[in-house]
């Protein structure tokens, strides 16, 4: 019995001793990928784990077939890519500070949504900038930094080049061995010290083993990987290379995770065996980024002298010496085969070319020779903490390239220019003629009840259609456009409170003048409020285009935006009935916009703040500023740039650029999440992992922990069955692809089951206002026929008609 316990001591012995480095923080992700990836006795996980945070814009997954051309055995991490369209950050939490490196994995494959070497992008990592204006080359690369990380979290950015994206195909951030990197090292020419090398981040360069022989990742205990030096080599006919990995002899320091064994047990040595009269270097050249330091590690290992004191060399840098007369014994008090290494730091030159030699010593008589087992080099960031300056450097290289591109861009403004202050006279003159066109039909069709007179002193009844304002009725409404009256302010300009002569409230959007954008949305949102009536979507009353006015006059909502009765505001709380059908109105209105016409009308702007509440809190859908006709336009490509707001944006069209009607249902989505969770989609206040909404929720989600989204004022009165109800109807709504998002319809009729799961024992409360039992009538109905919600579309439908006739 008493020889089990030593037994079970020697075996763990053997285990510890074979066991690798084993780093504290270690993520190892296999972006874009839905499942886990094993590379050797490694896995990188499926792009989804909840350790690290993704705060992005949007991102898309794709994946290809076709195997990329690489010798490297990691293949499989090649096959799917993370694709960000705006600027994005993965955030580590760090357990241990110190060194950490950061791997980060690209190859562009092509991809039916995407050419992935289109990509433009920068990456930074806490100050650091790691990559600018980066273009991935056409063959799988891995770029591998140094970080001393000071802090409890790492956050990488992915920040796309103006109107290009970004891509990550796998990424490490793994801790390392301290003392693995030194704080300083010497410097040569002068000789010296630098110190603080931690306060920089490094790049690899080139990492070599000398000797002709690749090291894979899975061979060092860092998963570095070791290049071959031959391609580096100038003069190859005059060394050797020399191997012997298992006599290599650690002793304590330097260890196996400073470099692994088949580097200490290969070398190149220079070839004076036959002829002691070979006086000559060896030298190695390496491409480097001139203006920066680099810190330069030497690996030496005598593998090859039968007995001590027979190493004597000299060490250069750019052919300056950095060593004379290196004894190799004494450096390893004379042990043979043991392994020793040297860090220099060289301070920024202007040479494109770094220059590794390896020359015979003439000191102690000694026979000629020399050796090198490993190099590496890492580029150290400037002071501006930059690993990468982008294209600057280069512009003053090619100046005149440059110029050229200057000359071609000077002709392409001038004919730009022209081509769009023809654009615009041809505009203007089209839109007078369709606006004098708009009131003589108005007037014909309706007769005097919405005409202006001369004076501008009609009575106006909001429940005609007299589109044309004059602008005195609208400056009497406002009282001169008072800012006591302000509602809102948004991009467009300022929202009045307004009464006109018939007591009938009003709300005046008037916009900014001077901006062509405003213009092209007034236009728009005129065109499809004149189109549709709905009870879910918000009426118009008229507009005002006098005097280069952009005036919107609008049903006035008493309750204001949806948004303002979520959170940040005293308002009182909503209850999960009257969300519910807040929630089942305003997808009424959407399903209407999508639906109710031959040509879908997609509405582009989605959120809480677009929808509005009347005085018995029904929802109704503003805004349509941003709309846009359905898959008829998308032809033209007219306005392809990303509109919206952020947080609400659709991944997918973000990255395709293709409006559909299920844009919208992603952005419904949200808001269906800030309705549960009363709080904020981009909350800047909140904890990192939880800034974003839909991340956080999405997190939550796909645990089917639905009662972490649920606002706590909520808590208490939702029924699980409800709540389960909505949560999977909003997670659909949230889907990665557009097709795997519901229709509204098939939303409308999911919430309208929530409603009834609800049951009927909560009373709708309607901010204790005595109850609108006509409104009650049609929440509680089942039923959501886009006909019976329509209030005067037979009119409005004559009315559209006739603009559709004119704009031809
Ligand atoms: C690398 O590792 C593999 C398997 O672990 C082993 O068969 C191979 O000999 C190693 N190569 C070197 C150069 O150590
Ligand atoms: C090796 O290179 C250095 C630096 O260029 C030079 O000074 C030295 O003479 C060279 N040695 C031989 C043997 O060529």
């Amino acid at each position: 019995m008493g020889m089990l316990p030593i037994w079970i001591l020697f075996i763990m012995c053997l285990i510890c001793s074979s066991l690798q480095f084993n780093p504290v923080d270690n993520y190892l992700i296999d972006c874009g990928s839905s499942k886990n990836t094993s590379i050797g006795t490694r896995v990188f996980m499926a792009d989804n784990s909840s350790l690290v945070t993704l705060l992005t814009l949007q991102t898309l997954f794709v994946n290809t077939t076709s195997k990329p051309i690489s010798s490297t055995t990691d293949l499989a991490l090649y096959q799917t890519a993370r694709v960000f369209g705006g600027i994005s950050n993965y955030t580590f939490p760090i357990k241990k500070q110190g060194g950490h490196f950061i791997r980060l994995y690209f190859y562009p494959f092509n991809h039916e949504s995407r050419n992935l070497s289109t990509a433009r992008f920068s990456v930074s990592a806490q100050s650091f900038t790691l990559l600018r204006d980066f273009q991935p080359p056409r063959v799988p690369v891995v770029k591998e930094y140094v970080l001393n990380i000071t802090s409890d979290s790492l956050v990488l950015n992915f920040i796309p080049y103006k109107d290009s994206f970004a891509f990550l195909n796998a990424l490490e951030v793994i801790s390392i061995p301290d003392g693995l990197i030194p704080d300083s090292a010497k410097t040569f020419n002068p000789s010296g010290e630098q110190n603080n090398l931690w306060k920089h981040a490094l790049e690899k360069v080139a990492r070599v083993n000398m000797g002709k022989l690749v090291v894979n990742p899975e061979n060092d205990s860092l998963w570095r990987h070791w290049d071959s030096d031959f391609s580096y080599l100038k003069h190859g006919n005059l060394v050797r290379f020399v191997d012997n990995i298992t006599s290599v002899n650690y002793t304590g320091f330097p260890t196996k995770d400073i470099a692994p064994a088949s580097v200490y047990g290969t070398a190149t040595k220079l070839d004076t065996d036959s002829d002691p009269n070979t006086f000559t270097n060896m030298t190695w050249s390496f491409d480097v980024d001139p203006g920066f330091s680099y810190f330069v590690r030497f690996h030496f290992c005598d593998i090859v002298s039968l007995e001590p004191k027979n190493m004597f060399f000299n060490v250069y840098i750019y052919s300056l010496s950095v060593v004379r007369d290196l004894d190799l014994s004494k450096q390893t008090s004379n042990m043979l085969r043991s392994p020793y290494y040297i860090d220099f730091i060289s301070r920024s030159r202007n040479n494109r070319n770094l220059s590794i030699s390896i020359g015979p010593s003439e000191a102690y008589n000694a026979y000629p020779n020399g050796i090198l087992n490993g190099i590496e080099i890492m580029k150290i960031s400037d002071s501006q903490g930059n690993l990468d300056l982008g294209e600057t450097r280069e512009q003053s290289s090619t100046s005149n390239s440059i110029i050229k591109s200057w000359m071609i861009l000077g002709s392409a403004i001038v004919v730009t220019f022209v081509a769009v202050v023809l654009a615009l006279v041809f505009f203007m003159i089209w839109r007078r003629r369709k606006l004098a066109h708009l009131n003589n039909s108005t007037q014909d069709k309706f007769g005097n009840k919405g005409r202006k007179s001369t004076d501008g002193t009609v009575t106006i009844s909001s429940s005609n259609f007299g589109y044309s304002f004059p602008l005195a009725v609208i400056k009497e409404a406002t009282e001169n456009f008072n800012d006591a009256l302000i509602i809102g302010i948004g991009g467009f300009g300022k929202v009045y409170k307004g009464v006109l002569r018939d007591e009938t409230k009003v709300a005046v959007k008037r916009g900014v003048p001077e901006s062509q954008q405003g213009f092209a949305e007034f236009e728009t949102e005129i065109e499809m409020l004149s189109q549709f009536r709905h009870r879910h979507l918000v009426s118009l009353i008229g507009y005002c285009d006098e005097q280069n006015e952009m005036i919107i006059i609008y049903e006035y909502m008493d309750n204001g935006t949806l948004k303002n009765h979520l959170y940040g505001s005293d308002l009182p709380k909503l209850n999960w009935r009257q969300r519910l059908e807040i929630c089942i109105g305003s997808a009424k209105g959407l399903h209407y916009l999508h639906t109710g016409s031959t040509k879908a009308i997609i509405h582009r702007d989605v959120k809480s703040a677009n929808i509005l509440l009347d005085e018995n809190l029904m929802a109704k859908v503003a805004d349509f500023g941003l709309s846009k006709n359905g898959p008829e336009m998308d032809h033209t490509h007219v306005s392809t740039a990303v509109k919206g707001s952020f947080g609400y944006l659709d991944p997918e069209y973000l990255i395709r650029q293709q409006l559909t009607e299920k844009s919208d249902v992603y952005s419904f989505g949200v808001v269906m999440l800030e309705i549960l969770s009363g709080r904020a989609v981009i909350d800047p206040s909140q904890p990192r992992e939880t800034v974003n909404l839909v991340e956080w929720a999405g997190k939550w989600l796909s645990q089917g922990k639905l009662e972490k989204l649920v606002d706590p004022y909520l808590a208490e009165e939702i029924k699980p069955e409800s709540l389960e109800n909505y949560g999977e109807i909003a997670e659909k709504c949230l889907a990665e692809r557009g097709v795997d998002r519901p229709t509204m319809g098939e939303i409308l009729w999911k919430l309208e089951c929530a409603l009834q799961l609800q049951g009927i024992s909560v009373r709708p409360r309607l901010n204790n206002q005595p109850s609108n039992s006509h409104f009650e009538d049609s929440v509680l109905s089942m039923q959501y026929s886009v006909g019976s919600d329509i209030d005067g579309v037979s009119m409005s439908k004559v009315f559209s008609d006739m603009v559709k006739t004119e704009m031809r």
